[in-house]
């Protein structure tokens, strides 16, 4: 085995990780960081994101703005007190990436220029055309390259985190060129791995995405925090799942039916014409959004494709000049997948699982309830997002917390005392290496670990999908209790050393079963209904029960103990999420009051 002694181990090398290692590299440069990702840097999944970062910048606008619009679109389940932080810090963590070299898009005047985006009633949204996500990577990658302290192990897959008497210790991985076993010793190691989209069968998110991070951290002891609550966003290419930005509708764009009605204006958000101060329409917020589209669905008012059914995104009215200039990917990507030209025509889209708003439970600064280790990005659960994020809130999220989790990482490892453990810990590292040996060892290949992914997604669709009832949540639960059964029924095909992807995806499938269990189980628990977690068997929020995170607690082969933590309120009840026309009535009451 080969061992790397480090100062802190930084698990991810996408947008929050780089963010977190730059943050280390800046403040504490004698200490040495490693990054530890599955993939190269610039494949992490935050490439893919396409609409841009929230912040505020425009003179209309407001931190209390930015922070009522985060909140209700989280249906009151945020902690405020990360709101708060986070709409301050958002401003200057984008004008830190202008200064490093972000290209964002400007205003005629040469100033940064902002987009509308979903549920935001102020256009916040800092964006680079439609390749955001690409340009802050490029940014974050290349300013990395700035620190010697910073050694990029890319291609290594983390297999499990090195813990000792409630102190982590580092991490074990996998190099998966050679399928050498390296261990990691590090002071403090930040987890910043992304989401789990991949637990679904469709979805936005590229195939790394299979809550490695998250995985390991709840079987090390750390709650998954707000797990049942599950992002689909509303404009995935059918059959792909390939995002079409929010960008589109920020930039203008038509969301109609088979009838080429704008049906939103059926579902509170309306009316149709942007009311003085109140966006919303194509505009709402996408749980609303996706839910339209599910009763759009029940009432035969959705088109039939052969991936579907789907609703049209109309942008043509936008013109082409404008989509070459503000959407010139979404024209790519349509074109390309679709065979429709939206200069042309409308393109056919539908929701697709796109984000978590759930996952490690970590305090303001980071923080996980094991010593020394943090956590950062979607894999992490701060929790600004509550139970429903706003369309570029995590862009700015992974920013503003991998930044802070850089910090508090560095200061942890100059600080902490010595442990006097290294026996127990170099155990530690040969029982994970035992670990995937007996999986080499496996002769009978009694389970496909194909067909047990199958399975998970469907049932994690049919259960946990835009709306839920109790019955179906249930039966997923009972599917995932099975497959969890079933796994060590998975054998090698190949058995070579070198890029031995079967290996990797019994790993991963191991840790979305582990994800998907705590996601099911929070879903089966909440008899409400609150932002995207839709269930048809408790239709209203209830406050007196529900007003709390819910806390997904690891507890080996049985299934997780679901505990709740109270939710942060700092300054705002929970109150009525209106949007559209109904917020500006409630508005103008409010005004005739004063
Ligand atoms: O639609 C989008 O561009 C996605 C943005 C986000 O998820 O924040």
């Amino acid at each position: 085995m080969q061992v790397v002694e480090t100062d802190v181990a930084v698990i991810g090398a996408g947008g929050a990780g780089l963010r977190a290692a730059i943050a280390v590299a800046e403040t504490a440069p004698d200490l040495d960081v490693a990054v530890v990702s599955k993939v190269l840097p610039m494949r992490s999944h935050t490439v893919a994101a396409e609409g841009g970062a929230a912040g505020v910048i425009r003179g209309e606008d407001s931190l209390d703005a930015h922070f009522d619009d985060t909140v209700s679109g989280g249906d009151w389940l945020c902690d405020q007190d990360a709101v708060e932080l986070f709409v301050e810090d958002a401003p200057k963590q984008l004008t830190r990436l202008e200064h490093w070299g972000c290209p964002w898009s400007r205003t005629p005047e040469g100033g940064v220029n902002t987009r509308p985006f979903g549920g935001m009633k102020i256009e916040r949204t800092w964006f680079a055309a439609d390749k955001s996500g690409f340009h802050i990577l490029h940014t974050l990658f290349q300013t990395s390259l700035k620190y010697p302290s910073i050694k990029r192990f890319d291609e290594f897959f983390s297999a499990e985190l090195l813990v000792d008497e409630g102190r982590v210790a580092g991490v074990v991985a996998i190099e998966v060129r050679t399928g050498e076993i390296w261990c990691f010793k590090a002071k403090s190691v930040i987890i910043a791995s992304g989401g789990a989209g991949k637990v679904y069968p469709f979805t936005t998110n590229g195939a790394i995405k299979t809550g490695d991070g998250m995985a390991m951290a709840y079987r090390a002891g750390v709650p998954l925090k707000d797990m049942e609550f599950v992002q689909y966003h509303p404009t995935g290419l059918p059959g792909t799942g390939i995002l079409l930005t929010e960008g589109c509708r920020g930039e203008g764009g038509y969301l109609t039916n088979k009838h080429g009605y704008r049906y939103l204006q059926d579902y509170g958000l309306g009316p149709p014409e942007p009311s003085p101060r109140k966006k919303a329409m194509e505009l709402g917020p996408r749980d609303r959004l996706s839910q339209a589209f599910w009763h759009e669905m029940q009432k035969g008012n959705t088109i039939d494709t052969p991936y579907g059914e789907a609703i049209n995104l109309d942008l043509r009215h936008l013109g082409e000049d404008k989509i070459n200039e503000r959407l010139p990917f979404v024209r790519d990507l349509a074109t390309s997948y679709m065979r429709a030209d939206p200069v042309h025509v409308p393109v056919p889209v539908r929701p697709v699982v796109h984000y978590m708003m759930g996952g490690i439970h970590t305090d303001i600064d980071a923080r996980t309830s094991i010593e020394g280790l943090f956590a950062a990005g979607e894999c992490a659960a701060v929790s600004i997002n509550g139970a429903n994020r706003l369309g570029s809130n995590s862009l700015t999220e992974l920013l503003v917390f991998g930044d802070r989790a850089g910090k508090h990482a560095a200061q942890f490892a100059r600080e902490a005392a010595p442990a006097d453990n290294a026996a127990r810990i170099d155990a530690q590292a040969e029982d994970c290496a035992r670990k995937i040996e007996n999986i080499y060892a496996r002769e009978e290949r009694k389970e496909s670990t194909a067909e047990l992914r199958r399975t998970m997604a469907d049932a994690m669709e049919e259960g946990c999908g835009i709306y839920r009832d109790e019955g179906r949540i249930r039966s997923t639960c009972e599917t995932l209790a099975d497959l969890r059964h079933r796994l060590p029924g998975t054998a090698l095909k190949d058995k070579s050393k070198v890029f031995n992807t079967d290996l990797l995806s019994i790993l991963e499938l191991e840790n979305m079963l582990e994800v998907a269990e705590s996601l099911a189980h929070s879903a089966y628990a909440r008899s409400e209904s609150r932002g995207s977690h839709q269930r048809l068997d408790h239709t209203g929020r209830d406050d007196d029960t529900f007003l709390k995170h819910s806390m997904a607690h690891y507890r080996g082969d049985q299934a997780p103990e679901i505990g709740y933590l109270d939710v942060v309120i700092t300054k705002s009840p929970p109150g009525e999420r209106l949007y559209g026309g109904a917020a500006d009535a409630k508005a103008q009451k409010v005004e005739a009051a004063e």
